[in-house]
């Protein structure tokens, strides 16, 4: 679809596989007033891997995995953050640069992992196992942080887990990704029932189905899949990882076995890779949508608020992972 706009045209061109003509008219005139908006506002975006192409390509300033997004969450100068994401990844931003006005285009946007667990779960656990550290998956609520020890993400979980130097911890709330970093250290892991509801899904035989359809493939696997899924996997690794794994290897053919958009996003970056594409849907991401960035710049809506007690309290945790950083390949 041909525009006035030379940028747009250069964009269409790296989203026109998943936006057909008829859907890109109604589009780019939101992305053109997102532009806008973001130099009035004096705003960025930040979109998580999972967020579909016209918003991954078209508005984000910066895209990433969760821990991408929070290293530059809290490095941001810009006076308001627009979250592309779920809930707790904007919680985070604030978190992390309470100065900023951070907004979630849809407090809907939640997550089946900070959906499982609260701040009195954690307390319990905690009177259960008596001095046994907690390490919190990023994907939790503020209050939730505000209870544990450290956070951490599927990118630096081993990292987290191995620098706190104790034989046990808690790992919480995921009991996929925790197994899968059992798996890895010789710390004892004890964890909770949380699950991932587009990661769980996945089964060994999907993967072994793919393997038999597609002679070649490579299957990468993120780590909120259960351990025997990985077990089928080449590599497994956060959203970030995957893509590392793809710049480092140029596999000819690939199977991402995670949420949908990530193939979407990867397919115009890696053109000589085929991807094969046994995706679900994760329904918080997709709540996000350019009528809802454009409504949220527009309003200055919804900002996320959390009290500065607590706040206090979760921003150590996320803080000390941050001293962390990343683990080498993930
Ligand atoms: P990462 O992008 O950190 O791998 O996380 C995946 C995910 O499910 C985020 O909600
Ligand atoms: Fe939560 Fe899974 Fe959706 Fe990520 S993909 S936001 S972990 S439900």
């Amino acid at each position: 679809m041909l525009s006035t706009h030379p940028q747009l045209d250069e964009l269409y061109d790296r989203v026109k596989a998943h936006v057909p003509p008829v859907e890109w008219a109604v589009m780019s005139p939101l992305i053109e007033k997102i532009w806008r908006l973001k130099t009035e506002r004096k705003a960025v975006i930040l979109a998580h891997n999972y967020q579909t192409p016209e918003i991954y390509y078209g508005v984000a300033d910066f895209t990433g995995d969760s821990l991408a997004l929070a290293q530059q969450a809290a490095q941001s100068q810009a006076e308001v953050i627009v979250m592309a994401g779920v809930h707790f990844m904007a919680e985070t931003t604030k978190l992390l640069n309470p100065k900023a006005t951070v907004l979630i285009p849809d407090a809907r946007a939640g997550c089946s992992l900070a959906e499982s667990i609260t701040g009195a779960d954690v307390r319990r656990l905690r009177q259960q196992y008596p001095g046994v550290p907690v390490v919190t998956y990023v994907n939790t609520s503020a209050e939730v942080k505000a209870e544990s020890d450290i956070c951490c993400t599927s990118g630096n979980a081993l990292k987290v887990v191995e620098s706190l130097g104790v034989d046990r911890v808690l790992f919480i709330p995921d009991q996929y990704l925790a197994a899968n970093v059992a798996r890895e250290t010789r710390v004892e892991i004890l964890t909770y029932a949380g699950s991932c509801m587009v990661h769980e899904q996945f089964t060994p035989q999907d993967l072994r189905e793919i393997r038999s359809l597609h002679p070649g493939v490579k299957l990468v696997a993120h780590p909120e899949c259960p351990p025997e899924v990985v077990d089928e996997a080449d590599m497994s690794g956060s959203t970030a990882g995957m893509v590392e794994y793809l710049k480092r290897e140029r596999p000819a053919k690939v199977a991402l076995i995670t949420e949908c958009s990530m193939s979407d996003n990867l397919m115009s970056q890696f053109p000589e890779t085929e991807f094969v594409r046994p995706c679900n849907m994760c329904p918080y991401m997709k709540r996000i949508t350019l009528e809802k960035i454009a409504r949220s710049l527009e309003t200055l809506t919804v900002p996320v608020e959390i009290d500065p007690a607590l706040a206090q309290r979760a921003r150590r945790s996320v803080e000390r992972m941050l001293q962390v950083g990343r683990q080498k390949g993930k």
